[in-house]
């Protein structure tokens, strides 16, 4: 195992700084309240920490629009703040990685506010900037009245046109994200420049690597060819949504598709990207980049781009069958033997823009089963696992009802849109928004069962609404003092994860290919053989694994089960397991 390095041998671990724990007392997490449970994170066993943003945002897309890379947030402390928390992590055997998001900066910073002042200021290139559509004045108008129009039909993800007006340079600016998101033009060196002056910064302080956020859409097309999807975004959010028939939601997946076709994944990403790995080369101790990002490409030939990019596609599923999860390993892992220097995988199955794990592949009847199935998959797959806080307690969505408490700007957008634009009843807007919002997933962390889920004072109001079910075993406090706990099996996982190399380091070897109920696995290194059923059923299973080549004649150990089950050599022509259990065993 000493071959490998950190990142493939470490659980990863995201904190969503602003809900993971307030030390100041005003509904907003912070470095004080991270600090307070680094003992908490040590003791669970991840080996690394990925901080979404930390630094100064007017939180239109909470931290995800900066306005300056080089500090932090004052809602969250201050930089000697950050600093105690990168060297208390660092003393626990925590890495720590940041969120550098290089597509765009906030409409607040210095950059935007400069090079959106005129046409002549040094940075009026720094953007993506262009002239209207049709600049010519019709003769009806009057004397002065022009038709404005964007430069193309582009839609932002998140709110609309993509195009907004500025009239100090009478021309446009790009922006895939919200309005307040505006584009870096990153075929400016100067702008290449001044970011990696920043990702200097940071590595010179003793960040262990980051993650990139968004990088596909960094390029868009230069000439600007419009989309051919004959709506707009709220019009198709609502096609989405109403969608029926295969034959709709196929013909909605593909409006999606060409609706954003020439904004992202465009020529001269994987340039700047292996630009972006020879600055982190020039340090010391195996500094690393994992890109918000599915594809492959990234990697480079294994060695000069990304150390790593997510499974996004294991996430795109309503239920994660055995199935599903063997077509979706193969495919992977292939792609990633494939190259040159071989990729490492990456599995995820959670994040803050998504649905929390508890929520999304439940059934409604056995969600903490499949929950549990789920936390155990990340730590059993080959690949690095990222796991999202509170994933580790069970926590499930909470979806607001009351658009007047949306925080987040997308679904308050989206809102707006149906009520307004589409004349949606406002009872079924605000559940659409509520039901589409990140919020229902960004609730504060809960660990106790005091008022507020311990998050912050009784009295205080959070930024997010604190989901009821901490008051109903959802919470660390709670989880710690019961044995047989998500929190106690998820422990106990990480625990048996590092103590058993084959389970980091072993090639994957698919068991029972047909089966529809139980996911079943080997995973074999140089020195070591386990063997991992997952029971995605509610059948209890009597298996027989004797006519595997591999396992032929040997017996097996029992290393970890979620049932009450005595760990002791087991029969592996007779091997029961339980209804949803999770089964690990060293096969020698
Ligand atoms: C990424 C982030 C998301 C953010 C977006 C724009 O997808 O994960 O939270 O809103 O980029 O920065």
């Amino acid at each position: 195992m000493t071959t490998l390095k950190w990142w493939q041998t470490a659980v990863f671990y995201q904190i969503y700084p602003r809900s993971f724990a307030d030390g100041s007392g005003d509904g907003v997490g912070d470095f004080k309240g991270i600090l307070s449970r680094l003992d908490y994170l040590a003791d669970l066993g991840v080996d690394a920490l990925w901080l979404s943003p930390h630094f100064p945002s007017p939180n239109w897309d909470w931290g995800y629009d900066i306005s300056d890379y080089q500090n932090v947030a004052p809602e969250y402390g201050t930089l000697d703040d950050f600093k105690t928390f990168l060297s208390e992590s660092h003393k626990r055997g925590l890495r720590v990685i940041l969120d550098l998001v290089l597509n765009h900066t906030s409409d607040q910073h210095p950059w935007f506010l400069e090079s959106k002042s005129s046409r002549d200021h040094p940075k009026s290139d720094w953007y993506v900037w262009k002239d209207s559509l049709t600049p010519t004045p019709l003769p009806i108008l009057g004397e002065g009245q022009r038709v404005r129009l964007p430069p193309n039909n582009w839609q932002s993800c998140f709110d609309g046109d993509a195009w907004t007006y500025v009239p100090e340079r009478n021309q446009y600016y790009y922006h895939y994200f919200m309005k307040q998101q505006p584009d870096l033009n990153w075929r400016n060196p100067e702008v290449k420049a001044a970011m990696w002056d920043a990702v200097r910064f940071w590595l010179d302080l003793g960040v262990d690597g980051f993650r990139l956020d968004a990088i596909g859409t960094i390029f868009e097309d230069p000439n600007l060819t419009p989309h051919p999807v004959p709506m707009n975004l709220a019009e198709l959010r609502r096609a989405h949504e109403l969608a029926k028939t295969p034959a709709e939601k196929e013909q909605v997946e593909k409006y999606w598709h060409d609706m954003f076709m020439h904004q992202i994944e465009q020529p001269g990403v994987h340039e700047m990207m292996k630009e972006l790995r020879t600055v982190l080369d020039e340090y010391d101790g195996d500094r690393m980049l994992i890109g918000e990002n599915e594809y492959i490409d990234y990697l480079g030939d294994g060695e000069d781009e990304l150390n790593l990019v997510f499974n996004f596609p294991l996430m795109r599923t309503e239920r994660l069958t055995p199935d599903f999860i063997r077509r979706n390993q193969k495919e992977r892992l292939t792609q990633l033997e494939a190259l040159p220097v071989k990729g490492w995988a990456c599995n995820t199955l959670g994040n803050h823009d998504s649905p929390r794990v508890h929520s999304r592949y439940g059934d409604g009847i056995h969600d903490a089963e499949l929950a549990r199935l789920s936390l155990a998959l990340m730590l059993t797959l080959k690949g690095t696992p990222f796991l999202y806080n509170g994933e580790e307690i069970g926590m499930t969505d909470y979806i607001i009802t009351d658009p007047t408490k949306l925080r987040d700007t997308m679904a308050i957008w989206y809102y707006d849109q149906l009520v307004n634009e589409l004349e949606v009843d406002p009872t079924e807007a605000a559940l659409r928004a509520g039901q589409m919002s990140r919020d229902k997933n960004r609730t504060p962390m809960q660990w106790n069962n005091a008022p507020n889920g311990g998050f912050c004072p009784a009295d205080v109001e959070p930024w997010l609404p604190v989901n009821p079910n901490y008051s109903k075993g959802v919470n660390v406090e709670d989880q710690s003092a019961n044995p047989a706990s998500l929190l106690n099996d998820y422990k106990c996982l990480l625990r048996v994860r590092k103590s058993t190399p084959a389970l980091v380091e072993g090639e994957y070897i698919p068991l029972h290919d047909a089966s529809q109920d139980y996911f079943a696995f080997l995973r074999k290194s140089a020195s070591q053989m386990i063997l991992v059923v997952l029971n995605f059923s509610d059948k209890r299973l009597e298996l027989d694994f004797s006519d595997n080549q591999e396992i032929k004649g040997k017996t097996i150990h029992a290393l970890f089960s979620s049932d009450e089950r005595v760990l002791a050599n087991e029969n592996l022509r007779q091997l029961a397991i339980g209804a949803y259990e999770v089964f690990i065993a060293e096969v020698k």
